[in-house]
């Protein structure tokens, strides 16, 4: 994909926003070692039979059209929803790292520069993690899911830098922390797990960052700039629900495609995990006063909202 990248420099080193500083001496303090930090000699018993899930779990694999292939099935779904699961975080994380870099050359002042670098240097990590893990120890990872894909070459090729740090860190990297924050019940290996919570600790920050970079920038915008993001991020938002509907995961499985989505759609248990994944995004999004009763309305077309998600606040207030 091509970019228009901006490089812009500053000359203003006077650090003039804490919480910037103190996120960036966070990353400092918080930096781990993928090679050193995780115990590699784990076996991750990919395949194998798994524990009862709960009664929850279990009535939704009865109701999906693998149900008639009998409970061998229902294991071999869960260890290939795992390998889906964190094929396409590896993608994401490799998408995070190019978006991070390119942050550094175009933000505007010195104070976030560093925030965005040591972003880098996190993703990089996440990206030898996770790669090294799918090398190592499961038998044949997921190519990049075509939605999740077209989400990515949207929000790089982009030549506005906000629209970059909306799609990733506000959409992507939200949702992948959530996603991480659930590892307990849809990962089955303790290294997995510790990897995931590992890295949810650093995609907090990154999160944390976006809302930084983009509260002010987005509290000077004029409606028609306002509405240009509020699509984005609806777009994005139904990318990411086609990305869950695992399609690639059905024609693995040899399980007819238009069933398997069709169960993935409106199944109970899948549509509340896309709620929960969800409801960071929807923070963050309010966070930068862009959860407008348009962006609301989006996402309950879609059937993304949670019980729990913030009430409408209107623009321009303090998140
Ligand atoms: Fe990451
Ligand atoms: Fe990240």
């Amino acid at each position: 994909m091509t970019t228009t990248a901006h490089t812009r420099l500053s000359w203003d080193y006077t650090p003039r926003t804490p919480q910037l500083q103190r996120l960036y001496q966070r990353a400092q303090e918080q930096q781990w070692s993928a090679a050193e930090d995780l115990d590699w000699t784990q076996v991750v018993p990919f395949g194998q039979p798994l524990p009862d899930g709960t009664d929850f779990a279990r009535a939704s694999f009865e109701a999906s059209p693998m149900a008639e292939r009998g409970r061998p099935m229902w294991d071999t779904f869960r260890w290939e929803l795992q390998s889906w699961l964190v094929s396409q975080f590896l993608h994401g994380e490799q998408a995070a790292l190019a978006a991070a870099s390119r942050l550094v050359q175009e933000l505007p002042d010195v104070e976030s520069k560093l925030c965005a670098a040591s972003q880098v240097t996190d993703e990089a990590r996440h990206v030898e993690a996770f790669s090294r893990y799918l090398r190592e120890k499961i038998p044949q990872p997921y190519a990049v899911n075509e939605a999740l894909h077209a989400l990515l070459r949207d929000v790089l090729s982009d030549a506005r830098w906000d629209i970059t740090a909306l799609g990733m860190q506000i959409v992507v990297e939200a949702l992948a922390m959530a996603a991480f924050r659930l590892a307990g019940t849809t990962f089955h290996d303790p290294l997995i797990r510790r990897i995931t919570t590992l890295v949810a600790r650093d995609e907090a920050r990154h999160v944390s960052f976006g809302v930084l970079s983009l509260r002010e920038v987005y509290r000077q915008l004029s409606s028609a700039e306002r509405a240009d993001r509020e699509e984005l991020v609806l777009d994005a938002a139904a990318l990411m629900r086609r990305r869950f509907l695992l399609g690639d995961l059905w024609e693995r499985l040899e399980v007819d495609r238009t069933a398997g989505v069709q169960y993935a759609a409106t199944d109970r248990a899948m549509v509340a995990y896309r709620r929960t994944v969800f409801t960071r995004v929807v923070s963050a999004l309010d966070h930068i006063d862009l959860l407008t009763g348009r962006v609301r309305q989006g996402l309950e077309r879609l059937d993304l909202l949670g019980d729990g998600s913030p009430v409408r606040r209107p623009p321009g207030r303090a998140g």
